[in-house]
C-alpha cells in the first residue's frame, strides 16, 4: 500500500490522488501516551467512562486505553454522517446507542477528529440527556478552521490544516483504517 518516494517521504496512491505520511506512528504514540497522563491525573478516583466513537475512533481509543492508568470503563457509540463522501452530508445518524450508565458518572467521549464538529454536539447533547457528572472530549486531530459549531475539545492530539487525511482509524471510502500513521491529501 504505501511506498517511500525517491527523498524518503512515505507515500500513498489512490487512484489519481497522492497522499503523503503528515504524523508519524511515533509521533502518535508520544502524543497518546502524553494524553492518557494527563487524563490519568484528571480522573484519579473518578471512574471514568470513556466512549469510543465508532468507526474511526477504534485505534486511538485502543491505544488511549492503554495509557490510561486509573481504574475506568469503556463504551461505544456509532454514528454515521460522512459515509463514503469526503465531505459531511450534515446529517448525523445514531447506529448503536449506549449500554453504560452514564447519569452521574464521568464521561470522556473519545473521537479520531473533529472536523465541522457536528459529530461532537450531536454526541455532548445526546450524553448531556442522560446526566452524567462530568462530559469531556478527547480527539486525536482537530481541524480548527473547519468547526462550524459551538463546540470544545478538552485533550487535542494534533491541531491539522483542513485538508483531507486518511490513516490510523481514518478512512477513505472505509478502507486504509489499518495504516499506523496518518496521511494527507497532497496538491
Ligand atoms: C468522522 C469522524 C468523526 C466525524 C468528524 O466520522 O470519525 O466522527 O466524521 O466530522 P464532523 O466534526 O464534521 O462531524 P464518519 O461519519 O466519517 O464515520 P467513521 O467514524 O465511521 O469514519
Amino acid at each position: 500500500m504505501v511506498e517511500t518516494d525517491s527523498k524518503g517521504n512515505k507515500i500513498l496512491k489512490v487512484g489519481s490522488e497522492k497522499f503523503v505520511e503528515y504524523i508519524s506512528e511515533e509521533k502518535i504514540q508520544k502524543r497518546i501516551a502524553e494524553l492518557g497522563e494527563e487524563i490519568s491525573k484528571e480522573y484519579r478516583d473518578k471512574l471514568p467512562v470513556f466512549i469510543g466513537i465508532l468507526n474511526g475512533s477504534f485505534l486511538f481509543m485502543a491505544d488511549l486505553m492503554k495509557n490510561v492508568t486509573v481504574r475506568s470503563e469503556i463504551d461505544f457509540l456509532k454514528l454515521s454522517s460522512y459515509g463514503d463522501a469526503k465531505i459531511s452530508s450534515g446529517k448525523v445518524e445514531l447506529i448503536k446507542e449506549l449500554n453504560a450508565d452514564i447519569t452521574d458518572r464521568y464521561v470522556v467521549v473519545v473521537e479520531d477528529i473533529v472536523d465541522s464538529g457536528l459529530s461532537i454536539k450531536y454526541i455532548s447533547e445526546l450524553i448531556l440527556k442522560h446526566q452524567p457528572a462530568g462530559l469531556k472530549v478527547a480527539s486525536l486531530l482537530v481541524k480548527p478552521k473547519s468547526i462550524k459549531y459551538d463546540v470544545k475539545v478538552d485533550y487535542t492530539g494534533f491541531e491539522i490544516p483542513d485538508k483531507f487525511v486518511l490513516g490510523y482509524g481514518l478512512d477513505y471510502a472505509q478502507k486504509y483504517r489499518n495504516l499506523r500513521s496518518i496521511f494527507i491529501l497532497s496538491e
